[in-house]
């Protein structure tokens, strides 16, 4: 028979049954004539106890000698356990050694470092913290589909090649096609990365928001939701080379309407955090950062509060504490500003509004004071930026009069600026890095320990 996940076993209504588990060992202990195994199988936090019966089990002195990490499959009855902490265990009476593991496992039972285990990041998710991290990331990316499916908003599969740098900060990675045979090399006899994609200078997109922009003006409301790579060298616990970003893009709609709906979204998640993966919560609250639940819940109930740019400067030049960076009207904000704003000005998540027009992209709406545009950012205690959007410019002479400013060649995006031309409506969006969203959720304060195979500069090995 197939085996049961453990996870559907440690939740039965009680005990009883003989059922077949396979999984990795945890841990092994011998007490006489006895010898308990914690077997996992990634499907739960805690996995399953193992009981193993000198008397019932004819090769006990090799079970004995079963490493750590080695892969099992397990027949047995499933009993109360009159161990504290959990609800059952299983009686074993017939047992396989799938796949051994011997003594130099590098995981053993014992804490080891977020910094190791990302050396290893092909067998850190069998541990409990980055299995807990992984189960909840990808429960939660079923329930953004769900939020949007819910909503009527249609998912677009945005390019990941793409010949537009919708940022325009110049951290593309460049795509180019290499011969058959392998890379041309220059005279150096180094790759040659100057030979293009077809003719066509390409790279690796920043972001699927112009084409959401299109698909907004054609379905109303759209999101996307995929892989997103910048080449910034910032060697950050909040940056990585390849992340996964979400951003609905919607039609006739304004900042406000963008920025609520960003609030029910992160307010969704929260809950759904909350409600469908309570063990891996209970777990993040211990473990990693106290107060974690408390903190969650306060914010799947709040209302988000908003300032606008210029009162968020005005609350940094007051604050007796002095930043790294200068605060001065005009500049961006940096993450210990962020910091300072949601932790100490607000205590909780912020929207900040109406940002100078010389920090930001092309193409956010210009407002009426001609000194600000459109944007709008969340942030949150300990991370900072969680969301960056703004409501878009949709009016063709402004656009085009930006464009010109920032020297832009707009004859390479005329599809952008098409969709000003024809049928134009006021729209606006947003985009959430899903690695933010994680490290706030869990608490986990290195975006590397969210993501499955982590690309920054010194992690790309896997
Ligand atoms: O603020 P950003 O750059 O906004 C955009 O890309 C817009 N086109 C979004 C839109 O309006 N549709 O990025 C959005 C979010 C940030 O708030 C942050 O959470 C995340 O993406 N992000 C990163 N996450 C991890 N590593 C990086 N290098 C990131 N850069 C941005
Ligand atoms: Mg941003």
């Amino acid at each position: 028979a197939r085996p049961i996940r453990i996870g559907r076993l440690v939740q039965m209504p009680s005990a009883g049954g003989r059922w077949t588990v396979a999984g990795w060992v945890r841990s092994l202990r011998v007490s006489g004539d006895v010898a308990f195994i914690v077997l996992n199988d990634g499907s739960t936090l805690a996995g399953l106890q193992l009981v193993l019966d000198r008397s019932r089990l004819p090769l006990f002195e090799e079970v004995c000698r079963i490493g750590t990490g080695a892969a099992l499959r397990a027949t047995g009855e499933l009993v109360d356990s009159p161990a504290a902490g959990q609800r059952f265990e299983l009686r074993v009476t017939e047992l396989v050694q799938v796949g051994d593991a011997p003594a130099d496992y590098p995981l053993q039972k014992k804490r080891h470092s977020f910094e190791y285990l990302r050396g290893i990041a092909h067998l850190r998710p069998r541990t409990t913290t980055y299995g807990a991290v992984f189960r909840l990331r990808s429960r939660l990316a079923q329930a953004i589909h769900r939020f949007f499916e819910e909503r009527d908003f249609l998912w677009l599969h945005a390019p990941i090649i793409t010949a537009s740098d919708c940022e325009g900060a110049g951290e593309l990675f460049r795509v180019t096609t290499l011969p058959p045979n392998g890379a041309p090399r220059n005279d150096g006899g180094e790759i040659d990365f100057s030979r293009d994609f077809f003719g066509r200078k390409t790279g690796l997109t920043v972001s699927g928001q112009l084409e959401a922009e299109l698909f907004a003006q054609a379905f109303g409301n759209v999101y996307t939701f995929g892989p997103t790579f910048r080449a910034e060298n910032s060697n950050t616990p909040r940056h990585a080379a390849e992340f996964w970003m979400i951003e609905p893009e919607m039609a006739f709609a304004d900042l406000a309407d963008v920025a609520s709906l960003a609030e029910e979204f992160v307010r969704f998640l929260c809950r759904f955090a909350l409600d469908s993966c309570p063990e891996e919560m209970t777990f993040f609250d211990r473990q990693i950062e106290p107060g974690l639940l408390a903190r969650v819940r306060a914010v799947a109930e709040a209302d988000f509060a908003r300032m606008e740019y210029d009162e968020a400067i005005r609350h940094l030049e007051r604050a007796p504490v002095s930043f790294q960076f200068p605060v001065q009207w005009g500049l961006d904000l940096q993450t210990e500003h962020e910091r300072y704003l949601t932790e100490t000005v607000v205590g909780g998540p912020l929207f900040v509004l109406n940002y100078p027009r010389e920090i930001k992209a092309f193409y956010m709406r210009r407002n009426d004071d001609g000194r600000t545009v459109a944007a709008m950012d969340l942030l949150v205690p300990k991370v900072g930026e969680i969301i960056g959007g703004s409501q878009r410019e949709e009016r063709l002479d402004r656009l085009t009069e930006r464009m010109a400013e920032l020297e832009m060649d707009q004859a390479a995006l005329w599809w952008y600026l098409d969709s000003r031309r024809w049928g134009s409506t006021p729209h606006a969006g947003f985009g959430l890095g899903f690695e933010r969203l994680l490290m706030y959720l869990s608490g986990m304060e290195n975006i590397r320990d969210v993501i499955p195979f982590p690309r920054t500069p010194r992690h790309a090995e896997f």
